[in-house]
């Protein structure tokens, strides 16, 4: 019973950040420029650790790193390496400077609002070049600075309950800072700090991939250790995920009580609201012990289904301990409620695209406005394979189902569908021209209804939190994040675009429904052809 009601705080949380027509009419809620949060986390007495520019390029073609076509793994783990990481996940990409003197420096990962949030500090143990220790990544000066001497990977192998990462060149903290996510989105920026840190995830493990160094992703943990590892102000800053990167070597010291750290930092605004609920259902969704880490993996970390997608031949082998992704939750397992079932076969992803990784990252750009051309079928199979493609990570693939309206796709009559990996193929839901619909249900945006795609992340959340508990909440944000941005690198490396979009949640599932029902909407990505080549930026 306790857990049943513990349960429904994530659940209760989602509920009270839906947004609908009636929501954003009625929210009152306005951006204060004065209190702005400032976009880059600044430590004010330490020494600047300058990260190598001339860095790997990361040639790898990009449809093949997101396959998982791995090279042979990396002997070593090098500061040139891990600059290229740095950068390609979290780095200054680009900068716009607006008419009137504003300026944004984009970067490489998409992010709601360009309010970045996410904060990235790497575990040192073996990096050639580079002290063992615990740094924080600045892309704003491209430096590291350092936190903590000495190697503490045994304290967040510990942490972690993971023995591991003790032993691995390096592991990278993800971190999200409240305020600068909350300041425009409120308290439904909790989720967005899970589908930001999954984009920024898409790039960081497809570039560890590419460089050999076999990334792992971590979202069970400790959460106070972490926090306390890292000298986090709990309550406006958290760690969400954990990347074990490189070879495995002799183990760091073994843990040891570690001294609390606060280095002196600026703030980020004269002034900040705080969200409590936020803040409950952070809480709420914690790890407070080892033993509790190995439970909650013992108890939801096995596949939600055993289907792969290997068996089609469609994708690679899935990294070891994940599946591919199958969606074992409603699309891949009983049949759905309604009428039976008309698939449409899709054609054989694309293998390559010509583009290198680190190219598609440099040059990725949230389209702004689409034109109404079509994608070929077979360009869209490609985004929707990259997307869901199985990696190393301690919970199973396949929480989220993906739901697509097709606007305008070569073959593909428009409608509503419901995507198969297993099979590569498409599940009519509803036939019809659905574009006004889809700008609807992306909030009464244009980008919905011009896209020649809309891909729309749905979920059987109880489900989900029955397993998994409130850390469920994470785990079906993140994974939506994740394969949203794996859908922007695949659409920019056969050369069109995307979109990240937030959405009306109770009417999407409406619309998909009955097939979706019992579902929640989670997040949506657009997928076209920017309208004019300029607004691709
Ligand atoms: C999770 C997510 C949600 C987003 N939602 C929207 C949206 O609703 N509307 C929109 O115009 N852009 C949206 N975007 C795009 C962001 O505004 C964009 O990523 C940000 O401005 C940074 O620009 P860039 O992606 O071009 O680098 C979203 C992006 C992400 C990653």
């Amino acid at each position: 019973m306790a857990a049943d009601r513990e349960r429904q705080i994530a659940r209760r949380f989602h509920d009270r950040t839906a947004h609908s027509p009636a929501s954003i009419r009625m929210s009152g809620h306005t951006l204060d420029w004065d209190v702005k949060p400032f976009l880059f986390k600044v430590y004010t007495d330490l020494p600047a650790v300058p990260l190598p520019r001339a860095f790997d390029p990361v040639s790898m073609d990009t449809l093949l790193a997101l396959a998982g076509d791995a090279p042979a793994p990396a002997q070593s783990l090098g500061l040139d390496e891990l600059a290229a990481l740095l950068y390609h996940a979290a780095g200054v990409t680009r900068k716009k400077e607006y008419p009137g003197g504003g300026e944004v420096l984009f970067r490489a990962a998409p992010s709601t609002g360009a309010l970045y949030q996410t904060e990235v500090y790497v575990a040192v143990g073996a990096v050639d070049g580079l002290e063992p220790g615990l740094y924080h990544f600045c892309p704003g000066d491209f430096a590291l600075r350092r936190l903590r001497d000495g190697d503490v990977r045994g304290a967040l192998a510990a942490a972690a309950a993971e023995a591991a990462l003790a032993r691995r060149a390096a592991t990278v903290v993800l971190t999200a800072i409240y305020w600068r996510n909350t300041w425009k989105y409120e308290a439904r920026a909790y989720r967005h700090l899970f589908w930001d840190s999954g984009t920024m995830l898409a790039n960081l493990t497809a570039v560890a991939g590419a460089l050999g160094l076999q990334p792992r992703l971590l979202a069970g943990f400790v959460d106070p250790e972490v926090n306390h590892l890292l000298g986090l102000d709990a309550d406006r800053e958290a760690a969400l995920e954990l990347v074990a990167l490189g070879p495995e070597g002799p183990p760091g010291a073994p843990p040891a009580p570690l001294p609390a750290v606060a280095h002196p930092i600026l703030p980020l605004s004269s002034a900040e609201v705080d969200y409590p609920a936020l803040r409950e259902i952070h809480r709420a969704s914690m790890l407070e012990t080892e033993a509790a880490v190995r439970a909650w993996r013992a108890g939801g970390g096995g596949p939600l289904s055993t289907t792969t997608a290997t068996a089609t031949g469609l994708v690679g082998a899935p990294a070891p301990g994940r599946p591919a992704a199958a969606a074992a939750t409603g699309l891949e397992g009983a049949p759905a409620p309604g009428p039976p079932a008309s698939f449409i076969a899709l054609p054989e992803p694309r293998r390559e695209a010509g583009r290198g990784l680190g190219e598609t990252i440099q040059h990725r750009g949230s389209t702004r406005q689409f034109g109404r051309t079509p994608l070929a079928a077979a360009e869209l199979a490609t985004v929707l394979a990259a997307a869901t493609a199985g990696f190393d990570a301690d919970f199973p693939a396949g929480l989220v189902d993906l739901y697509l309206i097709v606007n305008a796709a070569e073959d593909i009559p428009p409608g509503a569908y419901g995507y198969r990996r297993e099979s590569g193929s498409l599940e009519l839901v509803r036939a019809g021209p659905y574009r006004s619909e889809s700008a609807y249900l992306c909030l009464e945006q244009a980008l919905g209804g011009d896209a020649a795609a809309v891909i729309y992340f749905l979920a059987p959340l109880d489900t989900i939190l029955e397993r998994f508990g409130n850390r469920g909440y994470r785990l079906a944000n993140l994974e939506a994040g994740l394969a949203g941005g794996r859908a922007y690198l695949a659409a920019y490396a056969q050369g069109f675009g995307a979109s990240g979009l937030t959405f009306y949640d109770a009417q999407v599932v409406e619309f998909f429904s009955p097939h979706a029902a019992g579902k929640d909407a989670i997040f949506v990505t657009a997928l076209g052809r920017a309208a004019r080549r300029a607004t691709t930026r």
